[in-house]
């Protein structure tokens, strides 16, 4: 394949590890190509795309706030992203669009990567926002036994809870309070417990959504947040007994997966080599 013209559209993006890991995959896998970051508002979306476009771009990410914002200039869109309502992944292809989530299988893969069946065990998810709806759409499609959400705006939660009812009818998908009692009633003994909340992200490293209590030895506590590698929930996981997992390999499988459909083949990556890059990238903004 000629050049691979790749890259990630958003705001704030300067910040981004997307061009260290797709940089990394580009020369891994022997592909000439580049991938760039193209700060866009969502005032400029139209004329960004018209752009990327034009120029002959394979592929793009898409992160905060348009990734629901894309959905109307794409021509098809993937059954799992049109479930989960949004895409951070566009492949170009004869100048049509074609929209896809990957946040969802890669975390699934991050899981799947730390040994974790998911079969008879029930979640816990805190948040309602985008990265929740990609959690909760890959437990219930990969058979997660029951979902309870808990999200400080209830309301949203609520609507959450209605959407994917209507996609997977089968599982008990309930919504709990914003408050600590009443989400511990919910933990089971294999509970997946998975923050998908901003909170506890750099800057603000000494949050944590709640102050878990003891958990069960085969409890789970998840982090989508990367930076820092331990937030204060994963912390507190670790002190209460539970497993846990941070939000890096996460990261890091969904841009693999996305890599792979701009490549159009499986990709050649080492995950230790990928997360000491992209921790010495982390290091280098403190
Ligand atoms: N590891 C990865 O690969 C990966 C992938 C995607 C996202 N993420 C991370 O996941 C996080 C969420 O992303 P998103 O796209 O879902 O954002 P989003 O759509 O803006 O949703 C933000 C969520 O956080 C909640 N929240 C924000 N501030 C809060 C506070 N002070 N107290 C309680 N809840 C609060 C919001 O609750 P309300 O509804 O009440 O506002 C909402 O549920 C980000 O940190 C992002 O970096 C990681």
């Amino acid at each position: 394949m000629s050049h691979l013209h790749l890259g990630i559209i958003g705001c704030p993006i300067r910040h981004s590890l997307s061009p260290v890991l797709h940089t990394y995959l580009l020369q891994q896998n022997g592909q000439e190509g580049s991938y760039r970051s193209f700060e866009t508002q969502p005032s400029n979306l139209a004329e960004r795309v018209s752009d990327l476009l034009n120029s002959g771009i394979r592929g793009f990410n898409v992160t905060i706030p348009l990734k629901q914002e894309i959905l109307p200039f794409l021509t098809d869109i993937s059954n799992a992203a049109k479930t989960i309502g949004a895409v951070n992944t566009v492949l170009v292809h004869d100048n049509r669009l074609h929209g896809h989530n990957t946040d969802s299988s890669g975390f699934m893969r991050s899981l799947q990567h730390s040994g974790i069946e998911i079969k008879q065990r029930s979640a816990i998810v805190l948040g309602a926002g985008g990265a929740s709806r990609a959690v909760i759409y890959g437990l219930l499609a990969e058979g997660i036994s029951e979902i309870t959400i808990a999200n400080r705006t209830l309301e949203r939660a609520r609507n959450l809870a209605v959407s994917m009812g209507r996609f997977f009818p089968e599982t008990a998908i309930s919504v709990c309070d914003w408050n600590i009692e009443k989400i511990a009633s919910h933990i089971s003994e294999r509970a997946l417990i998975v923050n998908t909340t901003s909170v506890g992200m750099w800057p603000d490293i000494d949050k944590t959504p709640f102050v878990l209590p003891a958990l069960p030895a085969e409890a789970i506590v998840v982090d989508l947040v990367y930076n820092p590698l331990e937030t204060q929930f994963i912390a507190q996981g670790k002190s209460a007994g539970a497993s846990t997992i941070d939000g890096l390999n996460m990261f890091i499988f969904q841009g693999v997966a996305a890599f792979e459909i701009w490549l159009g083949r499986a990709a050649i990556f080492d995950l230790e080599v990928l997360r000491n890059l992209l921790l010495e990238k982390l290091a280098s903004y403190e």
